[in-house]
């Protein structure tokens, strides 16, 4: 099973590698990843969030209900966004209980390869748009408290930081 990184971590801050291709360890790698986002209940998970440099990211807008949607985007590149803005709540396995509202473009078009290598054009908005650009963000080692003040960044930072100490004290 593959360990989740909490923040802060030098690894959540790096610029992710794009792939020349999908190959078969790549793919190995997508299926873990899902394993650990659905047993994390979370919704996307990038490639640094388990501290691989890649420009990879699961998601699945609709992993807590009935029917499941997993996605897998490589190399994923947004050529079209909205001007329109919409306020979401966002959080992060790398900040497990940390939440914020933050504001991002509405609809959204990415293009990806897919995991058999085919080149993708998603047009989405909604949930789905929010999930891609947070998971985006995490290649280019943004995380969504980079989106927020510094204030209230320091104080989600300040608190993993405590937390990551108590699960240290208590392996
Ligand atoms: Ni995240």
């Amino acid at each position: 099973m593959l360990k989740i990184v909490l923040a802060p971590d030098p690894i959540l801050k790096n610029v992710c590698e794009p792939l020349e291709q999908v190959d078969p360890q790549h793919k190995l790698l997508i299926k873990d990843m899902f394993q650990a986002m659905y047993e994390a209940n979370g919704v996307g998970l990038a490639a640094p969030q388990v501290g691989i440099n890649k420009r990879i990211f699961v998601i699945d807008p609709q992993a807590r209900e009935e029917i499941q949607t997993p996605m897998a985007m490589i190399n994923p590149k947004i050529i079209k966004i909205s001007n329109t803005l919409t306020t979401f709540e966002e959080g992060c396995l790398s900040f497990p209980n940390h939440y914020a509202e933050l504001e991002r473009p509405e609809e959204i078009t990415v293009e990806f390869l897919d995991e058999n290598n085919k080149k993708q054009i998603l047009v989405t908005k909604d949930f789905t748009s929010r999930v891609i650009q947070h998971e985006l963000d995490h290649l280019n080692g943004i995380l969504f408290v980079d989106h927020l003040s510094r204030l209230k960044r320091d104080v989600i930072i300040r608190k993993m930081k405590k937390y990551k100490k108590e699960i240290k004290q208590n392996e």
